[in-house]
Order: structure tokens, then sequence, then C-alpha cells
């Protein structure tokens, strides 16, 4: 062997331990439980144990290298490159190393100093005091060990429209609260659901429990690791004068109940908007699932019309308990294929409103393609459905739903212009 790959070898074998230093609790998992773990792993929130300290991270060692390996935790559902999010707070496969590799050598501290600052949020609002709060008016206890969506009508008390720039969400009751959608029932809809079974509000499931037929009908929503984050500059979402706001809360109090009054802080925007920001629904409601099928693939499409170039903000992939994996990909006219976001472990507890770093620009003629894929067997351990049964769209727990919603602004509108 010659000196000088023998210097070489011998360089980098000195090298090795160096690369492979060993990770401690101060300077890299201390990091990565900050930006990954703690927006839910905090004191009152959805996770059952707080990741805040070096004890807490030190007692829960084992399991966080279970669920880490597994790919249980962080619940982070976009597959990555398939469309790129602000916020993601998936685990690079390093950092997942990182957590590995610590737990292994024993969970060592490392030096003290090194611990960055504490970030968790502990206000009650992240972004501030919002402008209005509105709230379910009494409070809703929901039964145990259920798993239930429950609508709450709110009344809009502004006598013009008002354009929304952020909503976020306080749940009352944060271990039995999963997440909340609000809508905007324009027409009143609601107004004959509520009370009707002689609690607060009304059952609905995957919806307002009224047809959405207008791109108006979504406000937001909130899930758990959810940030609030304030629409880009000039966006807004509109609440037409005279609408009522629809809450839907999906509890999951599965261990212990308890009451809960969830409030909705909205923060509307400071000067005109320029853009509305609309949801509009891809959806397949046509389709059947045979029972016992593994694998049942549906799709649903959407061409953009003539002159209506629009902008995607935001996406929001939905699917009941059958669904396995979601896809959606946008098809712009005469170029291929571009991913919009790929879901292969759909798990109804953890949706989301995933918002795109950049805003994704779709030229009229472009289409959309949602594919939806079900486990309608008995080997689904999510199946609600026992005996096996056919199972097509609607709005029940045991009904499907194969549907993305895409919050969009259009090219061609501009409020501002005169
Ligand atoms: C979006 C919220 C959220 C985030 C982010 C999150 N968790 Fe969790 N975690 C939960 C919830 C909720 C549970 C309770 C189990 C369940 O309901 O799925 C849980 C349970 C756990 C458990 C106990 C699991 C068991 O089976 O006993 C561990 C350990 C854990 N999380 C570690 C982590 C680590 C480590 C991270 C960051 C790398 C993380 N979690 C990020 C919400 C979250």
């Amino acid at each position: 062997m010659s000196r000088r790959l023998i210097f070489i070898l011998s360089t980098f074998l000195l090298a090795l331990p160096v690369a492979q230093a060993q990770p401690t609790y101060s300077k890299e998992v201390s990091r990565i439980l900050q930006e990954k773990c703690q927006m839910c792993h905090r004191p009152n929130d959805i996770a059952p144990m707080p990741l805040l300290t070096y004890d807490d991270a030190q007692l829960w060692m084992d399991d966080i290298k279970r669920v880490v390996s597994d790919k249980i935790m962080p619940p982070w559902k976009p597959v990555p490159g398939f469309g790129e999010f602000r916020d993601s707070y998936g685990l690079s496969d390093a950092e997942r190393q990182t957590l590995i590799s610590w737990v292994n050598a024993g969970a060592p501290m490392g030096d003290p100093s090194e611990i960055p600052p504490a970030t968790a949020p502990t206000g009650d609002w992240q972004l501030g005091d919002p402008d209005l709060i509105v709230q379910m008016t009494e409070s809703y206890t929901p039964p145990r060990g259920g798993d239930m969506y429950r609508c709450f009508v709110v009344t809009n008390p502004f006598d013009q429209a008002m354009n929304v720039r952020a909503v976020d969400v306080l749940p009352g009751n944060r271990p039995i609260v999963h997440h909340v959608i609000m809508y905007i029932d324009e027409k009143g809809a609601s107004a004959n659901l509520s009370g009707k079974d002689g609690s607060p509000g009304y059952t609905c499931f995957g919806g307002p429990g009224f047809d959405i037929d207008s791109i108006n009908a979504m406000l937001g929503g909130w899930a758990p690791g959810t940030l609030p984050r304030y629409l880009p500059d000039g966006i807004g979402v509109q609440i037409p004068k005279g609408a009522r706001l629809v809450m839907q809360v999906h509890y999951f109090p599965q261990l212990k109940t308890g009451e809960d009054v969830t409030k909705v802080g909205l923060y509307f925007a400071k000067a005109p908007i320029e853009k509305r920001l609309f949801y509009i629904p891809v959806v397949n409601t046509r389709f059947k699932i045979p029972p016992g099928d593994p694998q049942n693939v549906v799709n649903a499409t959407f061409d953009v019309p003539p002159f209506a170039d629009l902008k995607i903000v935001q996406i929001f992939p939905h699917m009941h308990l059958l669904g396995k994996k979601i896809n959606v990909e946008l098809t712009p006219r005469g170029r291929s294929k571009q991913p919009l976001i790929f879901i292969d472990d759909w798990d109804f507890k953890y949706q989301g409103f995933y918002n795109y770093k950049d805003q994704i620009p779709v030229a009229s003629g472009s289409s959309v393609r949602v594919t939806c894929t079900f486990d309608n067997s008995a080997n689904n351990p999510r199946n609600p459905n026992d005996p096996l049964k056919e199972v097509g769209w609607g709005e029940g727990t045991q009904d499907e739903m194969c549907l993305s919603f895409f919050g969009v602004t259009f090219d061609f509108e501009s409020l501002l212009r005169l």
C-alpha cells in the first residue's frame, strides 16, 4: 500500500469518531423536540405527556425510539417530495437517526449550558388577541369512549361582510378535541338542525351537515400541530353579510370525557383585500366500494375552466375511515404532471390544512386529479362496518368521501381595481 493511501486511510479513520459524534440532549435532541414534537407534547395539549425537559425525554426514551423508528411519531402525513409545505413537523432521516442513536447511547445529557431557550407556545392565542372570538353558546360533553362530530352554530354579529386573514382555535378541553373546521352557512341551512336531540348543536360528520353548494362555504380549520398563520398579504376569506358560522368539532374522548366550550379566534384584514380565498372542493360522489375489497381506487378530477387562471394557496385532502392513501396531482396545460400532495398512511385523526411554501400557479385548461385508495376489508382495523358492506359517498361515519379542498385565489379578481 502506498504511503499516500495509508495517509488518506488513517485520516479517514481518525475522522470517523468525529463524524459519528454521539448526539446529546443539550445539543441535538432538545432542538429536534422543540421543532418537531413540543407543539403537541406540552402540558394541556393533545399529546398524553409533555416532552419539554431532559427528564421528560429520558423518562420516555424507549417509547421515543419505538415511535420514531416505526414512523408513528410525529404524525406529519405528507410524504416528502410531493409538494413543499410551510411548517412541516416531519422528521428528516438524519433527525430520526439522531434520536435513535441518542437512545441507544443511554440518553446522554451533554453540556447543560448548550440547551436552547424554551420555545413551546405558552399563551392561549399564538397570534395575539383575536379581533373576534366566537364560541359555542353552551358547554357540550361528548359521550366517553366515542369518536364523534358535533356542529355548533355561531351567529355572525356583523352587519357587513368581513374579511378573515387568520383563524385560530382554542379547544375548551384539549385532550378530547381532535380537530375543528369552520364553515360559512350563507343561506341559514343550519338553523333547523340545532338542538333537535336535546343537546347543544347537532351531529355531523365529514362536513357541516348540510349541502355545500358554494366555493365560499369554508372559513378554515385547525388540527393538532397546526400553527395559525396569516394568509398571504392582500388575501382573505370573506364572510358574507348576515351569514352564520358553523363550528364542526371532532371529539375523541377515548379514556375520559368532560365539558367543552371551544373558542375560535378570527383575525380580520385591517386594509381592503385584493383577492378572496375560495375553497374549491374536488370530489367524486358516485363511487361504490365493494365489501371486502382491500384496495379500491377512486378518482376525482377537476378541469380548470377557461379564463379562470388561479393560484393554489393551501390544500385539505379528506377521506373517512376506510381511506389508506390519497394522492393529488396537477397536470398543467401542455406540460407533465406535478405532485401536489401524497399521503400514504391516511389517518382520519390527523388531518390538516397544508400551506404551500410558494403559491402554485394553475392555468385554465389544466386539470387536477385526486386519487383515493380505500381498504374495505375486515383487515382494516378502522373499518366501522361489521358485517362488511358496500360503502359510498355520504356524511355518516360509515360512509366515505374522496375529496380535496383547494384554497385558491383567482388571477382575474382584483377587488382593489375600480
Ligand atoms: C401533531 C401532534 C403531535 C406531534 C407533532 C408529536 N406527537 Fe407524539 N403523540 C401525539 C398524540 C396525540 C399521542 C397519543 C397517541 C395517539 O393518540 O396517537 C402521541 C403519543 C406519543 C408517544 C407515546 C406513544 C405510545 O404508544 O405510548 C410518544 C413516545 C411520542 N408521541 C413521541 C413523539 C415525538 C418524539 C415527537 C417528535 C419527534 C412527537 N411525538 C410529535 C401527538 C403528537
